[in-house]
């Protein structure tokens, strides 16, 4: 029989503070209209200071559990992505199997920037369809507010705070239809965040802020998820017709439009949290995809493409029959 990777159950955590961009006006020379038409963005969550990516990560992954209805123990494997680990080891996975007090299974994070989730989604596939694992959780867990230079316009107006999971099973049926992930080392210098601690070392100048060259990021974006469109309905033999959902990276409303263009879709058919959410980098499409099932707009059925885009640069998708 053919195994399949089916999405279960999933969900999501935000805290409790918001942002708003006039707050942020307040301090950098900039206004809510600019962020608004140049991002989507209204406002963005920030973590109080006892918040963790396991933390936050750990209340996503017990609603996705409870909505799966399984037991904790059931789970094999734990795939945490995340840029902004509560240390740099023990991995956050590690800790949140410990938060979840599971025994037997494996855990470990996996860093891919903003493509983080859809990497994490792409692994659990390989584990569940080669019969390695039959139940992964996945999850994404940011707390991006501490590490952006708040008096940096550039950065500081883009991301925001959050978690978001998906538990996966074996089933005969599918499933995830197909994912597609890449990379290329050689923009590094367009998107980074450094690692203060062996910048020094290296006696590399290096703050410990995320660094993006926001316009140069921007056309390589819309060029590069226009071509996983392409890429991802010609592994499936789809028509863009067939997608009923895209459930995208959200770092601009601009990249995504550019994205629904080329799928042929309305923005109706495109799950959007950005103008409250902001760039929640690997949670923020797997927040999107909680929300779009919870609201119900995803149903079973419904054929869902997930895509991302981040440093590296990182790129990818997964399809889905959910
Ligand atoms: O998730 C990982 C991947 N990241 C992304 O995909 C982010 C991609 N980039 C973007 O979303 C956009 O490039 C930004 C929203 C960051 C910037 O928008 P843009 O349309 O590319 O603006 P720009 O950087 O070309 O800047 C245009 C102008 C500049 O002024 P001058 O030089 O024309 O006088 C900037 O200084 O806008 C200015 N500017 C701002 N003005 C008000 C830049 N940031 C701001 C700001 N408020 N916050």
């Amino acid at each position: 029989m053919m195994r399949y990777t089916r999405i279960i159950g999933t969900g999501g955590y935000l805290p409790k503070r918001v942002v708003t961009n006039i707050d942020i006006s307040q301090t950098v020379d900039t206004s809510d209209a600019w962020i608004y038409e140049r991002t989507g963005i209204r406002s963005r969550r920030v973590a109080g200071s006892d918040e963790t990516a396991s933390s936050m990560g750990e209340i996503a992954a017990r609603q996705a559990i409870e909505t799966a209805g399984i037991e904790a123990e059931e789970i094999d494997l734990i795939i945490v992505a995340t840029g902004t680990p509560d240390r740099i080891y023990p991995s956050t996975g590690c800790l949140l199997q410990q938060r979840l007090n599971i025994q037997n299974c494996v855990a470990f994070d996996i860093q891919a920037a903003c493509s983080g989730s859809v990497f994490a989604l792409s692994i659990a596939d390989q584990y569940i369809k080669s019969g390695a694992a039959d139940k992964v959780l996945v999850v994404g867990s940011e707390i991006c507010s501490r590490v952006v230079d708040w008096t940096d316009r550039g950065t500081c107006i883009l991301f925001g705070d959050g978690a978001g999971a998906v538990l996966l099973e074996a089933s005969g049926q599918a499933g995830i239809l197909s994912t597609h992930i890449h990379s290329d080392g050689g923009y590094e210098d367009l998107l980074y965040l450094p690692n203060p601690q062996s910048a020094a070392k290296a006696n590399r100048d290096e703050s410990g802020y995320i660094n993006m060259r926001g316009n140069e990021v921007f056309k390589v974006a819309v060029n590069t998820l226009g071509r996983i469109v392409d890429e991802t309905l010609a592994a499936n033999n789809m028509q863009q017709s067939e997608v009923d959902w895209l459930v995208p990276h959200q770092a601009n409303t601009r990249i995504i439009a550019a994205t629904a263009k080329k799928l042929k879709m309305s923005m109706d058919n495109v799950i959007l949290t950005l103008e409250t959410q902001g760039n929640t980098s690997s949670a923020s499409v797997l927040l999107a995809l909680n929300e779009g099932i919870r609201d119900g707009r995803i149903q079973r059925g419904h054929v869902v493409l997930m895509e991302a885009f981040g440093a590296g640069f990182t790129w990818g998708s997964a399809l889905i029959k959910y």
